[in-house]
């Protein structure tokens, strides 16, 4: 696909990591919708082509990409880069506990997905997943669920949305720390890489712009972790 001219809408778009996927979509010539939740003001800086919905919505979530095609035209590229990260041990995991974790970053993907399908035949979605979907975290057993079945409806809608959509997927090492954890020496650590090299946003933002150019890639991840992925942890 050339980017140049077709629309996009990225979730969690204005900051971090989906930030630096909305300025690489930008650079080549796409039109870029930003969604948002609490990042008004940094959204701004792409208004108007911005919108509001909380993923932890369920009907929020069915309804954005028809106020995204009312306001802005139909889509051709969906990221779904919004998410949530809470450390949560199996003992805690309770219903809600899980659902804070599945309702954003697997069940609103998959209406949006839903929602694309409805709107388009042609077109494609990147998923953001996490380089631990080939471990077993159990520090964060709700989120390792979520991007776990994340990878696996990657693959399905991949299967399903065949031939006109590709659903393909981007797994970020440690990119970036949670807010809270910038100053955490824990989290700058955080594993061996064996490229050595932190990847950036920027880094993973070129895996998306990768796979969103080419047609004959689908239900695949692309690890963006220096290597990562490969170890037992
Ligand atoms: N950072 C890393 O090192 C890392 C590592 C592995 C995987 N990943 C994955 O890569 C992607 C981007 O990572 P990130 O660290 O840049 O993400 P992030 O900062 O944790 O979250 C991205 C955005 O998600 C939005 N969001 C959260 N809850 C929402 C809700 N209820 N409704 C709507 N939007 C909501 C927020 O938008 P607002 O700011 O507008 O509220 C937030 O800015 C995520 O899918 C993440 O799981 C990141």
């Amino acid at each position: 696909m050339i980017l140049k001219g077709k629309r996009a809408l990225v979730t969690g778009g204005a900051v971090r990591i989906g930030r630096a996927i909305t300025e690489a979509l930008l650079a080549e010539g796409a039109e870029v919708i930003v969604h948002f939740l609490t990042s008004e003001k940094e959204a701004g800086a792409f208004w108007p082509n911005i919108i509001q919905a909380d993923m932890n919505d369920p009907a929020q979530c069915e309804t954005l990409l028809e106020r995204t095609a009312q306001q802005f035209g139909p889509i051709d590229i969906l990221v779904n880069n919004a998410s949530v990260f809470h450390q949560t041990r199996l003992i805690d995991a309770t219903y809600d506990a899980a659902i804070k974790e599945l309702q954003p970053n697997l069940l609103a993907p998959l209406a949006l997905i839903r929602g694309f399908a409805r709107q388009t035949k042609t077109g494609k979605i990147i998923n953001l997943l996490d380089r631990r979907v080939t471990s077993h975290d159990t520090t964060c057993v709700p989120y390792m669920l979520s991007k776990k079945a994340l990878e696996e409806l990657t693959k399905l809608a991949a299967l399903d949305l065949a031939p006109g959509i590709t659903v393909n997927a981007v797994a970020p090492g440690a990119i970036l720390p949670p807010p809270k954890d910038r100053d955490n020496p824990a989290w700058e650590y955080a594993g061996t890489i064996p490229l050595s090299k932190r990847p950036t946003p920027a880094d993973v933002a070129g895996a998306v712009l990768y796979l969103l150019k080419s047609d004959h890639i689908t239900g695949q991840t692309i690890f963006v972790d220096g290597g990562q992925n490969l170890l037992e942890t």
